[in-house]
């Protein structure tokens, strides 16, 4: 019997009907199997999301980690970075310390992504690396858990080829980490419990936030766009939005403990409270409200350009705290494509959203994604993306070639691009983001810009580093009392993507640059 089919006679509870997925199965205290369906996952019903505030580690639980250290590898985007700090969170409450280094750890985490094919092979390539730590050290736990646990077919080559891992988990199931480590410890089997369903919205989970000077903030979880290539629907369930008045606390909480920067995240975050049936409030008035807690800074990732509204742009127009960089994902400049990738607007809808978000911020500094060899793109629409690119005036861009996602409609589809082609319109919008990068950031030479001090350069620990508004990275000497501050660098010279400068002075501030 293979580890598949003994987890199979020994399973609980299986996955067939997202109505069963309910909390109340803690009480099994043996080998949890609950595989993923990306069938069920792409449902979409009405049933109202609910809000709680009662989330309670059990006291059985409780001193579990003691004398037992933690170790998270995150991978993907900032979704998952705060995912991550949630979890570690969740171990602190647990008895369990934090160590940085994989040898050290009695319980390794992978928080993986499902986004891209190569996403995908390197969590599996960090497995392999893992395999001979945990034949050394039989007590360690091994546990896979973010996007790539809520598809079926990753969950099955584990259980194939990496039976050494202790426990798979889901993104809808991180509140049950005491759970799971727990079964983890008592069972020899692998557990498995990813809901293909989202739950409910857990407002009290406790977070170790990794920075003190910057902070993620969810405002909406999932995605219901179901754009033709993306798994993040299926990975993610659908949109629900926090309420405004759990978020406002939460931004006013970090700024009275000192943090200078907030992000705002969701999956499409113009999406925002679209989910409400009692109120109209909308990511505009959100901002708005936003805009009046004294704190520096707020960004929001990521947007999508079909939901972008007029009241939001109102709003970022105010300036202040609302920062003049927005990304905004296009992913082609064919409307052809775009039609095919199912994101509901066309070229010129996308050219004129950018035309009205200039009008009203004229200073403006737009970046977007862009997925280059999309199934039977012809070269004349790839130059469509090019000219578009050109058009807009991007400063920078994040490119990437088409990667085929199981169960996405866009998987099914027949292309007769090849590789060779692919990579070579990704070598030329890569030169035409590098050159018009170099131009954008030319610009800032002898300009005095604002900059949120982070630490010492990554690789100069004798120069500072820090952000602009709009999100320029910026290496310049300064006194170590200036990290964490904002501070005023005039620009000496323009890299490609950074820029130097010599610090001027300290500001709360001043003029916007
Ligand atoms: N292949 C390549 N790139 C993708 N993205 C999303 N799905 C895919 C895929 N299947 C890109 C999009 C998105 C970014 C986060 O990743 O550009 O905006
Ligand atoms: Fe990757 Fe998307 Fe999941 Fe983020 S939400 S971790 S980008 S698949």
């Amino acid at each position: 019997m293979n580890e598949k089919q003994r987890l199979e006679s020994k399973q609980v509870q299986q996955s067939t009907s997202s109505a069963k997925q309910e909390k109340d199965y803690s009480q099994y205290f043996q080998t949890v199997y609950m595989p993923p369906s990306l069938k069920d996952a792409r449902r979409r019903g009405r049933e109202e999301v609910k809000y709680h505030k009662d989330f309670e580690i059990p006291d059985e639980f409780l001193g579990m980690g003691q004398g037992r250290k933690f170790y998270i590898r995150t991978y993907g985007c900032q979704m998952n970075e705060h995912d991550t700090e949630v979890m570690a969170g969740i171990f602190m409450e647990l008895g369990y310390e934090h160590t940085d280094s994989v040898e050290d750890a009695d319980v390794i985490l992978l928080n993986t992504c499902a986004i891209r094919e190569n996403a995908e092979n390197k969590v599996f390539g960090e497995l392999g690396h893992l395999k001979p730590l945990k034949l050394e050290k039989p007590d360690l736990l091994i546990g896979v858990c973010g996007c790539m646990s809520q598809e079926e077919s990753v969950v099955n080559r584990i259980l194939e080829k990496h039976q050494f891992v202790d426990m798979i988990f889901g993104t809808h199931n991180i509140h049950r980490l005491p759970n799971i480590l727990n079964e983890a410890y008592l069972s020899k089997e692998m557990v498995v419990e990813v809901w293909s369903k989202e739950g409910d919205i857990i407002e009290n989970l406790p977070k170790v936030r990794m920075g003190k000077i910057k902070a993620w903030v969810n405002i909406m979880y999932g995605c219901d766009k179901f754009c033709t290539y993306c798994i993040v629907p299926y990975t993610r369930g659908k949109e629900r939005s926090r309420r405004p008045e759990d978020i406002i606390q939460e931004v006013r909480h970090l700024a009275a403990q000192g943090y200078k920067e907030i992000t705002l995240l969701g999956q499409n975050v113009n999406a925002y409270g679209k989910d409400f049936d009692d109120i109209e409030y909308g990511l505009g008035d959100l901002m708005d409200e936003l805009r009046k807690i004294d704190i520096p800074r707020i960004r929001f990732t990521t947007s999508h350009p079909r939901d972008f509204d007029d009241r939001l742009i109102e709003v970022l127009a105010k300036k202040g705290n609302m920062m003049e960089h927005i990304h905004l994902p296009v992913q082609s400049g064919s409307s052809d494509i775009l039609k095919i990738m199912g994101r509901v607007y066309n070229r010129e809808q996308y050219l004129e959203l950018v035309r009205k978000i200039k009008a009203a911020i004229p200073d403006v500094s737009l970046s977007t994604d862009i997925i280059v060899g999309f199934p039977n793109e012809t070269d004349e629409q790839f130059e469509e993306t090019l000219s578009l690119y050109k058009e807009v005036g991007f400063e920078t861009a994040y490119t990437f070639i088409y990667s085929p996602r199981e169960g996405t409609p866009a998987a099914k589809m027949k292309d007769n691009v090849s590789m060779e082609v692919k990579k070579e319109r990704l070598q030329r919008l890569n030169k035409l983001v590098n050159e018009l990068s170099a131009e954008a950031m030319k610009k800032y030479e002898g300009q005095i810009v604002e900059v949120l001090v982070e630490g010492e350069s990554k690789t100069n620990p004798d120069v500072l580093a820090g952000y602009t508004r709009k999100n320029k990275l910026v290496n310049f000497k300064g006194p170590k009392s200036a990290i964490g501050k904002l501070v005023n660098v005039k620009i000496t010279e323009a890299k490609t993507w950074t820029l130097d400068g010599v610090m001027v002075e300290e500001r709360e501030a001043a003029e916007v640059n």
